[in-house]
């Protein structure tokens, strides 16, 4: 087998498929295409065999440069080969122009050879570099290119501050190829090491030490000394300030935003005490948030030490706050212990959507989380209604060309209800303890779904053999749908909600006799999801007036009314939408707006005029999205 390996490896770079050859190709690759051209490497979307050579550490060095939209300068990567026969580095790029290739002998440079080899659409190029004999560190010199999937670039009227350009990192999933070479897979974890230069007066911050250092030269540096995958490799740069809130937070964000942000994330350290509490020590020292432009693509992006958070949580009244639960709780769920693929990204996302609950029922009351937890409900049916069988099951058995396939409602709420109803089954204190091992036994590893199975049985289900089965668990990880022995959950003030949604759309009430007073964002949104799908403009107009739906500046009430009112054509809305489309970026808050104009022939036009606006606003993650939604060329699927 040994023998053989090299000529393998060979073989696969010679692969005359025209899908992989080093032209960059725009074609999507299909899922079996992928799974067939990356069978030999370990995970089907990263080009690197850690299992060969494996990098262990990077220092990087790179100079922000604005006006070009690039980062320029070098990384170096340290090593361990696994397999004595290896003979090259492999690591994953994207976009990336590489410059020269250098081993570091007894601090000399020594050229040495590399090449491209697989290009692959989606997955960006293979990049393939000749081990040095002594397995001297590597330096590879390279900048970016300013289309880099993983980067945004602002200019400064996108940003609160009007004066200074922003940029961001957004690494997970595969994007972090796009801005350092690396293995990139969260199989592989590192320590990392970083110089960035900027313009003098401008701040970086990184997902590292060292994010409130004052410097006059404009150079920034960094150290990460806990070894994390590549995905958590986060950087931002701009005009950002901070105020420290409490022992462990000190919140990040331009001026404009920095009051409201420290007023909005009060409870952050509380969730910190109440979080160790139930599942041991936080590991990574600082927790700082940091508050994007509101381009920013997702909610919230955990990056250790450092969340990146969007603005479109700050409502003013903490009501939104579950976020930061969820980015604090991946500190254990996916930063300590990390999905070793991304087919296992429930384990990321699942046990951390749980342990999300777990902290806003220990900060805000059970009340909260329970009308969390049935919105999150209603939103999983919903969802899993429009996906395929396998698509709904915790363990998705079918490929994908695009690892976000496997973050959908099922790996975040259906993983969630998955460990709420073991800890129903065993009682909390039994499940509690057996999470505390379980992060114990895995700190600073990569796990698959069948050695956390493995780990559950041994230890939670062979000590409570009476309150679930294996075959209990195996409905869950293997079957569509929710298991018919599963609860859902309820709550007495959603039931009033709902009658009162009833009863006004019924006729037996007028809207200003709801009783809206003591309704928290949470009843809002559900009062909102509990009308009829169809209403007359004498309805919403009614409703509007009452309530004053359209002037709403949370952002999560904001879009459900506006979904309302795109769906029913309610016209006095629209100015409000066309603002909302064109203020914010989060991917989750605008996509099901565009979709629901595309669906409806006399809002077409509607749809492409604020997207042609708003789209160079967005981060490229939301327009790959939203490009195949609302088609500027105006074909339609
Ligand atoms: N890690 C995710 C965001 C993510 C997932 C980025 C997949 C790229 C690929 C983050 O923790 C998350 O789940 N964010 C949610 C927040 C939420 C469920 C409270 C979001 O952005 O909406
Ligand atoms: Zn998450």
């Amino acid at each position: 087998m040994r023998l053989i390996l090299p000529f393998v490896l060979f073989l696969a770079a010679c692969q005359q498929n025209p899908k992989t050859q080093n032209s960059i190709t725009t074609t999507q690759i299909s899922a079996n295409e992928l799974k067939t051209i990356n069978a030999h490497r370990p995970d089907v979307f990263s080009f690197s065999r850690h299992d060969e050579v494996k990098a262990t550490h990077l220092d990087l060095e790179l100079k922000v440069n604005f006006k070009q939209k690039i980062l320029e300068g070098f990384v170096v990567v340290k090593y361990t080969v696994l397999n004595p026969e290896a003979k090259h580095l492999v690591l994953d790029t994207r976009d990336l122009k590489i410059k020269k290739v250098e081993a570091l002998v007894e601090q000399k440079n020594k050229k040495i050879q590399w090449r491209k080899g697989d290009t692959i659409a989606g997955l960006g190029t293979e990049l393939i570099i000749d081990l040095p004999a002594d397995h001297s560190a590597i330096k590879i010199h390279y900048q970016t290119k300013p289309e880099a999937s993983g980067l945004q670039w602002l200019e400064p009227e996108k940003t609160s501050g009007k004066k200074y350009p922003y940029l961001f990192t957004q690494s997970q999933a595969i994007h972090a190829r796009s801005w350092i070479p690396v293995q990139d897979t969260p199989s592989v974890r590192l320590t990392y090491n970083a110089k960035i230069q900027i313009k003098p007066g401008l701040r970086v911050v990184m997902s590292a030490d060292n994010n409130n250092q004052k410097t006059t030269d404009g150079l920034h540096v960094f150290s990460m000394n806990q070894a994390i995958p590549a995905y958590l490799i986060a950087l931002a740069a701009g005009n950002i300030e901070y105020q420290k809130i409490s022992e462990h937070v000190t919140v990040f964000a331009e001026q404009q935003d920095l009051s409201a942000a420290v007023y909005e994330f009060a409870t952050t350290e509380a969730m910190i005490t109440a979080t160790e509490s139930m599942y041991g020590k936080y590991r990574w020292g600082q927790y700082d948030l940091l508050v994007l432009p509101p381009s920013f693509p997702f909610g919230g992006m955990e990056n250790p030490k450092l969340s990146h958070i969007t603005p479109t949580i700050i409502a003013g009244d903490r009501s939104l706050d579950s976020l930061i639960a969820h980015e604090l709780a991946h500190s254990w769920s996916g930063n300590l212990v990390t999905n070793a693929l991304w087919q296992d990204a429930w384990l990321n996302e699942g046990f951390t959507s749980y342990i999300e609950s777990r902290i806003v029922e220990a900060v805000h009351g059970r009340e909260r989380m329970m009308m969390e937890a049935t919105l999150a409900y209603q939103s999983l049916l919903d969802e899993m209604n429009t996906l395929n069988e396998d698509m709904q099951k915790l363990v998705n058995p079918a490929s994908t060309s695009d690892p976000d396939d496997y973050f959908s409602a099922v790996s975040y709420d259906k993983g969630r209800f998955f460990l709420e109803w073991m800890e129903q089954q065993v009682g909390r204190k039994a499940f509690d303890q057996f999470l505390i091992q379980y992060f114990d036994h895995f700190a600073f590893k990569s796990v698959s779904t069948d050695e956390m199975i493995k780990y559950l049985q041994q230890n939670l289900i062979k000590k409570h053999p009476d309150k679930i089965t294996v075959q209990q668990v195996n409905t869950w990880l293997h079957q569509p749908g929710m298991p018919a022995f599963f609860n859902p959950p309820s709550t007495l003030r959603f039931d009033r909600v709902k009658q009162s949604a009833n009863r006004w759309s019924t006729g037996i009430i007028k809207a200003t006799d709801i009783n809206t007073t003591e309704w928290i964002t949470q009843e809002w949104l559900h009062f909102l999801r509990a009308l009829p799908k169809q209403m007359t403009f004498s309805q919403l107009q009614e409703l509007d007036t009452a309530l004053h739906l359209t002037q709403r500046q949370n952002s999560e009430i904001a879009h459900d009314w506006l979904l309302i009112a795109i769906n029913n054509q309610y016209q006095p809305a629209y100015s409000r939408l066309i603002d909302y489309l064109t203020s914010i970026g989060r991917v989750k808050l605008i996509k099901p707006l565009y979709q629901a104009m595309m669906q409806k022939n006399e809002l077409h036009n509607l749809a492409l005029n604020i997207y042609q606006k708003a789209r160079p606003g967005y981060h490229n993650i939301a327009i790959q999205q939203l490009d195949v939604i609302v088609r500027l060329d105006g074909t339609h699927e």
